[in-house]
């Protein structure tokens, strides 16, 4: 994270003094180093440097407009799972030709925006999707393009709630049906069969399940040709992984390099789906210190972001580091706190037993925030959503204003 880094005790975003943003823009806010943006996407293309390859940024990992943007700008694709998704990527200048929709339950409606506006590619999880997709663009005088996301029966290794290629979730088709379900596929008038995709699973640190899995894409696309269903690109899904307390993780190339050895020489076009590893090491969380409480037998700092604002510790007991953004006015000595947010849950926390040197009202940025973050905040407790804001060299944007109370139950009425 070359683009965050202490310069005389205080913490820096590019050229700026967080302590400027918290002063401007208040805490908590999430904040976002939009070079260090570019080098994620940037790592990719050089991984993938003369492959037929389309980089399609999965939009769930951080939707935000301006990251959309730049990315749309850098040449990026996009994966969708909603409408609301697809709406986000327009707005923000996506090409449509780019763009995946992936997602385990499309609705009608969904796949008639996606028609509508031509998307690459249907991701289907399902017999039945299958069916209803092919249904939706008979109707609309349209050829849907699919492929099928199959599920190879692999452990992604990682945690539960977010692995996603084993049999028991509800991801994909079993991998040995999926030959049927093509067959099927190439009968109906309303789809036209594109591709292959597997996605199994996220924060993946090992790239050996993600070359087994891609070779059994491969044995796959290898298998339907040999019946005449030719496809015209693999998708590998996202899944790459980043540091949050690792001390190695592998590097873009070095995660892609054994998926691309199986993949040499292929004719099809590869996509990739990764989310996490394009904008998680580029975020942070500001939030300030309200107070500090010193329990029966543990410290707290109770900061003003809470579970609302990352769910990642509460959900899955993720880690975070947590540091502090300046020395501080005032002295205090290191102690073991637990880092709680104000809302009614003990499991309010974004860190636990974290050794600092805290007084109220000091800054502390809760790290490597910028995936899963913003995008899976929420209201609860009547909190208004964080402020996010993009740092360029010296140049600060606001690119979400703080959410006001009142728009939080703007679309809510009384009983008459
Ligand atoms: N493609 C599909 C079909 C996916 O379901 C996902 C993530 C991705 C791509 C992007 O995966 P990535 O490159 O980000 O690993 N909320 C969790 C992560 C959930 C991932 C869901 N699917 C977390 O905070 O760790």
């Amino acid at each position: 994270m070359t683009h965050f880094a202490l310069r005389d005790g205080i913490l820096h975003v590019e050229n700026v003094a967080l302590e400027d943003i918290a002063a401007r823009f208040g805490t908590p806010c999430y904040v976002y180093s939009r070079a260090t943006l570019a080098d994620a996407y940037l790592a990719y293309r050089q991984a993938l440097e003369g492959v037929n390859a389309q980089v399609c940024y999965a939009v769930k990992a951080n939707s935000n407009l301006a990251i959309l943007n730049l990315f749309a700008d850098f040449g990026a694709g996009f994966d969708i799972v909603s409408g609301g998704e697809l709406a986000r990527v327009l707005v923000a200048g996506g090409d449509p030709g780019k763009i995946l929709f992936s997602g385990v339950g499309k609705s009608r409606a969904e796949m008639e925006d996606g028609l509508e506006v031509g998307i690459r590619c249907f991701n289907i999880e399902s017999a039945s999707e299958m069916e209803k997709l092919n249904e939706v663009a008979h109707a609309n005088g349209a050829r849907a393009p699919v492929s099928l996301r199959v599920n190879p029966n692999i452990d992604a290794k990682t945690h539960p709630y977010i692995s996603t290629g084993l049999r028991t979730t509800k991801f994909g088709v079993p991998i040995e049906d999926a030959h049927a379900l093509y067959r099927r596929a190439a009968e109906l008038p309303g789809l036209k069969i594109t591709g292959i995709d597997c996605h199994i699973g996220s924060q993946l640190l090992d790239p050996a399940p993600a070359a087994e899995a891609a070779a059994k894409v491969v044995e796959l696309a290898d298998e339907l040709a040999a019946d005449g269903i030719m496809v015209e690109h693999l998708d590998l899904g996202g899944g790459m992984g980043i540091s949050y307390r690792e001390d190695k993780v592998p590097t873009v190339a070095e995660y892609l390099a054994p998926v691309l050895a199986v993949l040499k020489g292929r004719n099809e076009q590869l996509m990739f789906e990764p989310g996490r590893s394009m904008v998680g090491n580029a975020g942070l969380l500001l939030t300030r210190v309200e107070t500090l409480k010193h329990g029966a037998e543990k410290n707290f700092a109770v900061v003003d972001a809470a579970m609302n604002d990352l769910m990642r510790p509460a959900l899955y007991d993720a880690w975070h580091d947590i540091v502090k953004v300046s020395r501080g006015d005032t002295p205090s000595e290191t102690q073991t706190y637990d880092i709680v947010g104000p809302i009614c849950e003990s499991g309010d926390f974004l860190g636990q037993a974290r050794s600092l040197a805290l007084a109220e009202g000091d800054l502390l940025a809760v790290m490597s925030a910028g995936a899963y973050g913003m995008a899976m905040s929420s209201n609860y407790n009547s909190r208004p959503r964080a402020a996010e804001v993009m740092v360029d060299g010296a140049d600060i944007h606001l690119i979400r204003r703080r959410e006001e109370v009142t728009e939080l139950f703007a679309a809510e009425s009384l009983l008459p």
